[in-house]
């Protein structure tokens, strides 16, 4: 069943109507997804596959291919310029021209070359790969827009229409001071793209030092480091704020941020939620998917030069779909 806030982003998405790359043409789920998001024009799609099957299923389901471009990597009048663009990139990595030939054939890396090459906006895959082989390239070509600020992801949690940020749930294992740093600010500007107010809680098991340890130690000063960077002209003008370490229920509830954080701008009123490592973010989303019905839209790549995200391998065709919306609204400047 596709939810509002499913319709609402495929609505969203039809004004930008960007072009994205789906690899895994191999898989009926990526071929159901891109039927509807094709035929409500929410974005172009290329799926990279064997041209004659993915017709044949078409056609064999009376959909049309209107909106929908089938490439195979191998006989693409593209590759050779793709492999150029690769080895050009990595050469000062030890890549040799071979290497360079054979990997720009791996459709994760020839759809990332794609957004690269300026002929595609974002990629989506992962239903059948593994995150790091998903997100892998696109570290490696697509790259950080800041140099010095890592690479983190995003999922949006929705309840009743309502829309949080949780952060980071996919790439940073054991994220260190700076790292929470980038991935707040990061994450505040993800509630910014998809309309959610920009107040992000650093989380911890303690509220303005109610507790001890080097976790605390560490959320702390990851706060106090990206409040710092709020002040850089960066950010003037965008309203993102920063406070932590706070504990879940004082970001969250007015009544416990009275009582435990009185000074702060964010408590009680959070909508973006850093945690503190991959362990409790991705367990935390998890638990209110499944427990409380929560919609769980991502991860979604953030602090990437162009969108490449990420499918779960048990993703359903619903999720799919609001990926690939979710892509597409990435895309847009
Ligand atoms: C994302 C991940 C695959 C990257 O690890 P890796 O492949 O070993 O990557 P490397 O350390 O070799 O780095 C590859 C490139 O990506 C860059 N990179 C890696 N992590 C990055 C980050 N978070 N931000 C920006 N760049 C990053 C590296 O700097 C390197 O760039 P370079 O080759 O141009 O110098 C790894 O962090 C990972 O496995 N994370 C956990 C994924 C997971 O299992 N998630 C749970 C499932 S939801």
């Amino acid at each position: 069943m596709i939810s509002d806030y499913l319709k609402g982003l495929i609505e969203r998405a039809k004004k930008g109507y960007k072009t994205i790359v789906l690899p895994e043409g191999e898989d009926e789920r990526i071929l159901q997804a891109a039927h509807v998001i094709a035929e409500a024009k929410a974005a172009r799609l290329i799926i990279l596959g064997d041209e004659e099957e993915i017709k044949a299923y078409y056609a064999k389901n009376n959909w049309s291919l209107d909106g929908i471009s089938i490439v195979k990597p191998e006989n693409s009048p593209k590759l050779q310029e793709y492999a150029n663009l690769l080895y050009d990139l990595r050469k000062a990595k030890g890549m040799t021209e071979e290497d360079a030939q054979k990997t720009a054939l791996n459709y994760n890396y020839f759809g990332t070359l794609m957004v690269k090459a300026g002929d595609a906006d974002g990629m989506l895959s992962g239903a059948n790969h593994s995150t790091a082989d998903t997100v892998r390239p696109a570290l490696q070509i697509i790259k950080s827009t800041h140099k010095d600020r890592s690479v983190s992801t995003a999922v949006l949690l929705v309840k009743d229409g309502e829309a949080f940020v949780f952060s980071d749930c996919a790439v940073i294992i054991d994220p260190t001071e700076k790292e929470l740093c980038d991935m707040a600010l990061a994450a505040g500007e993800t509630a910014i793209k998809f309309g959610i107010e920009p107040s992000v809680a650093m989380l911890s098991y303690s509220t303005r030092g109610s507790g001890k340890g080097e976790g605390v130690d560490k959320v702390r000063n990851a706060a106090n480091m990206a409040k710092e960077l709020l002040k850089t002209p960066e950010y003037a003008g965008k309203g993102i704020k920063i406070d932590g370490e706070l504990q879940a229920d004082a970001a969250l509830d007015a009544v416990v941020a009275k009582k435990k954080a009185p000074d702060s701008d964010v408590a009680g009123h959070a909508r973006v939620l850093i945690f503190p490592c991959l362990e409790a973010s991705n367990i935390g989303y998890k638990l209110l998917q499944r427990i409380c019905g929560c919609e769980a839209y991502g991860p979604l790549m953030q602090g990437l030069n162009a969108p490449v995200n990420d499918l779960s391998r048990g993703a359903l065709v619903e999720d799919i779909i609001g990926m690939i919306a979710l892509t597409a609204i990435q895309a847009e400047k």
